[in-house]
């Protein structure tokens, strides 16, 4: 019988608890004892390590949509990767994580975490020696390469989409535009999409540069005196400081566009998980149980030509590193980020949305 360890590391995002859920019923259903790891990396540097035994009533199935992580993410000041790294500490806190999962007697572990937890898990990736490592790729910046979908992201799509929904009706009302600041780091997908859904009348992106001038004049010739404008919050504007939101309001107001300000913040990363999360992160528990029972170790799973399959970390690592951009000067790029070919960027321009300088 094989006794597997879950943890939900990094940002939250809705879909966390169905794919935890998934994983200890496709484990179960194999006869596999399933535990849950607390506060992600933070219990497994507590004495004891703070873990609990799954059983059907741990995490019932109708609680599995909801948002948040069941098994917690850990606490804001805890000791991590990041903070080991930067005190000095790193050999004593990856010798504590070793510790307690050979005290566990796990015989793998799956790890469902962002681009940060998972490029973590590779670099320090002795810690696991001797246990499988299975990886679930979570967030809603949607910015880890090998993968066309991540869990969180389509429900943080809709999150923004009823904000700005809301939005729209005192839009409407006061004749007066909206900037809405979105999540995303320095990833556009998030804005980008939830822009196409809300019919946005511009999208600022970090991966598409953008003309101040360009974009005032577009609002001005807008065939209506209200709307939502879309800034991701990985856009700067060169000599400018502060949220980017603030930065494009002021240039409006500037020109006499009226308008205010809206922050999203973390309600994108809330929600009852919507359907399409909730299918993913049941494909990818899937595929997660099934590479253990493989013997499979140091993948992630992944989302290729709408099959569910594996990759190694390795790839996944080597594949993630961010550079200049070589088609657009000034600009960074990663496997991951909106590409200029992006079919959603061509459609926005053809709907009269505003998505910075394309050509
Ligand atoms: O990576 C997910 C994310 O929500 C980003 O979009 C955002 O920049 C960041 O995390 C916010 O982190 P925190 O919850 O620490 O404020």
């Amino acid at each position: 019988m094989k006794k597997i360890g879950i943890m939900t590391t990094g940002g939250d995002c809705s879909g966390l608890n169905t794919a935890v859920q998934r994983l200890y019923r496709a484990a179960s259903l194999r006869g596999w004892r399933v535990f849950g790891i607390l506060d992600g990396t933070d219990g497994l540097c507590t004495t004891p390590p703070k873990v609990i035994e799954f059983n059907e009533e741990t995490l019932p199935i109708e609680s599995a949509r909801l948002a948040g992580s069941f098994l917690h993410n850990g606490h804001a000041n805890a000791l991590n990767f990041e903070t080991a790294v930067e005190h000095g500490k790193i050999e004593k806190f990856n010798q504590k994580l070793r510790e307690s999962l050979l005290e566990l007697k796990l015989d793998a572990i799956v790890l469902i975490g962002g681009n940060g937890s998972l490029s973590l898990a590779w670099c320090n990736k002795e810690i696991y020696n001797g246990l499988q490592l299975v990886c679930i790729p979570k967030t809603i910046d949607m910015d880890i390469p090998l993968t066309d979908k991540t869990i969180g992201f389509d429900t943080a799509v809709q999150q923004l989409t009823s904000f700005c929904d809301q939005l729209m009706m005192t839009a409407r009302s006061h004749h007066r535009w909206f900037v809405v600041q979105t999540m995303g780091r320095d990833c556009g997908q998030l804005a980008l999409n939830a822009g196409i859904a809300i019919g946005a009348n511009a999208i600022l992106i970090p991966e598409i540069k953008f003309d101040t001038d360009s974009l005032i004049s577009h609002i001005k010739k807008s065939f209506i005196d209200y709307g939502i404008i879309l800034v991701s919050e990985g856009i700067s504007l060169r000599g400018h400081s502060g949220r980017p939101a603030d930065m494009i309001s002021r240039k409006l107001t500037a020109a006499g566009i009226v308008n205010r300000t809206a922050f999203p913040e973390h309600t994108q990363r809330a929600g009852d998980t919507v359907a399409s999360d909730r299918i993913l992160a049941t494909r990818m528990a899937d595929c997660a149980i099934n590479a253990i029972e493989n013997n499979e170790t140091y993948v992630m799973t992944a989302i290729k030509d709408s099959k569910c399959i594996t990759v190694g970390l390795n790839e996944f690592f080597n594949a993630g590193e961010i550079s200049d951009d070589p088609r657009i000067p000034g600009v960074q790029t990663s496997d991951a980020f909106v590409s200029p070919e992006n079919p959603l960027l061509q459609i926005a321009v053809n709907m009269g949305i505003y998505i910075g300088e394309t050509k």
